[in-house]
């Protein structure tokens, strides 16, 4: 039997307590452990951004941080931050410009989208592609979340839409 290590960390406001491996990622942890599978596994070596949550209130790749890394800290993913309401003008924009083909990405995504606009409230198109540049789809050419995210600051009220 592997060695395992006592953990106690926040996810989605919910205090969790797990004995891990200690070379369990966040993300597995997540999805394995917790049923959390929103967060997506792609690449595993941190370039796709499709398993992106946020640790300590900053972004992170969960397949870069060890689960035990995360111990005593709040955890945020893609399903709290839609019971909290925080994804409702992301997702209707991404609806409306059609942002998603296969979805695989758009968990990542909408979590970096959230943080990308609380900073920048109103961006450029050039800020936007700067923003998601850590977030990779193999579907969309990127064009129709650029303008889904310049119409998710639209409708939070940031910016007015073309006349
Ligand atoms: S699965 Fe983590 S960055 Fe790709
Ligand atoms: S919509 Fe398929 S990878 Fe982005």
């Amino acid at each position: 039997m592997n060695p395992t290590v006592d953990i106690t960390l926040t996810v989605n406001g919910k205090s969790v307590r797990r004995a891990v491996e200690p070379r369990q990622n966040l993300v597995d942890f997540l999805r394995d452990e917790l049923d959390l599978t929103g967060s997506h596994v792609g690449c595993e070596h941190g370039v796709c951004g499709a398993c992106t949550v946020r640790v300590d209130g900053r972004l992170v790749r969960g397949c870069l941080l060890l689960a035990v890394q995360a111990d005593g800290c709040p955890v945020e993913t893609i399903e709290g931050a839609s019971e909290r309401g925080e994804l409702a003008a992301l997702q209707r924009a991404f609806r409306e410009e059609n942002a998603l083909q296969c979805g695989f990405c758009t968990p990542g995504f909408l979590m970096t989208v959230v943080a990308f606009l609380r900073d920048t409230p109103a961006p450029s198109d050039d800020e936007i592609r700067r923003g998601l540049a850590g977030n990779l789809c193999r579907c969309t050419g990127y064009q129709n979340i650029v303008r889904a995210v310049r119409r998710a600051s639209e409708l939070m009220g940031a910016r007015n839409p073309p006349a």
